[in-house]
């Protein structure tokens, strides 16, 4: 008797528990979050969200390699058009946008162009050459100031109402774009010393010292050419463009 009263009670419970891991299941290991820096800013916190959500379909999308990666398109794009686009180029028809996601080291790079639609279409462009100049993680991390900050902006509004409000995000965002935008050259391929107009308007071009890249002006240092792919190449950089 008593055993039958408690089972509905048990079921219930056991129920509730199902449902609320189901919802939240613990540890799960494709939650790879940005970095502190990136969270600590309450209004880039649905940036996250929204790349967390990117990264998790991304995941389930490598988990079947016959499924050519659509994700990366803007929305709004038509998926099945896109990767009609990046299969008809090219000796394997990947495109930069199908290898920026995957290339290690570089993800909040990776990240930071997923939020413009404009750049993002145009690495699955396959008619359009570019040359990623991705910083490697650390080199964004280690930045004086964060990509979306710019001192101009703390002397004109002041250091609390900088990015605060619809306004503020505005600003914050404009200047990832001018980040991004700094870091993308609008050509592939780029031989040395050929000088090159990045999306944000400087002339860069690259040197050699023995087996070492070096970006002009600044002398950035390239750690490697991770990807080359029929409408461009990813290169990792261990330091980024002044991007203003
Ligand atoms: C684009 O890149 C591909 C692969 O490197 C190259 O074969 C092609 O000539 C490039 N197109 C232009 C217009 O530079």
């Amino acid at each position: 008797m008593r055993y039958q009263a408690f089972t509905p009670i048990f079921l219930v419970f056991l129920i509730a528990c199902t449902i609320s891991l189901a919802q939240n299941p613990p540890g799960l290991p494709l939650r790879k979050r940005l970095p502190r820096p990136f969270i600590d800013l309450p209004h880039l916190r649905h940036e996250q969200r929204r790349q967390e959500n990117i990264e998790l379909k991304q995941w389930l999308q490598n988990q079947q390699p016959m499924m050519t990666p659509a994700i990366a398109m803007p929305p709004g794009v038509d998926a099945s058009g896109g990767s009609k686009q990046s299969k008809d180029s090219g000796s394997d028809g990947l495109v930069v946008s199908d290898v920026l996601p995957k290339t290690r080291g570089i993800n909040i790079f990776a990240s930071l162009t997923r939020d413009f639609e404009p750049i993002d279409s145009r690495f699955n462009d396959a008619t359009n050459n570019v040359t990623i100049l991705a910083p490697r993680n650390s080199a964004i991390q280690g930045l004086p100031r964060k990509p979306w900050e710019n001192p101009d902006d703390y002397e004109q509004f002041g250091e609390a109402k900088a990015y605060e409000g619809p306004k503020g995000q505005d600003r914050a965002k404009r200047n990832l774009k001018r980040f991004v935008d700094a870091h993308i050259i609008d050509r592939s391929p780029w031989n040395e010393g050929d000088e090159a107009e990045s999306l944000g308007g400087d002339k860069l071009r690259w040197t050699k010292d023995g087996d070492k890249i070096f970006i002009q002006p600044g002398n950035i240092e390239v750690d490697s050419i991770a990807e080359r792919v029929s409408n461009g190449e990813v290169w990792i950089l261990n330091g980024v463009i002044n991007y203003r």
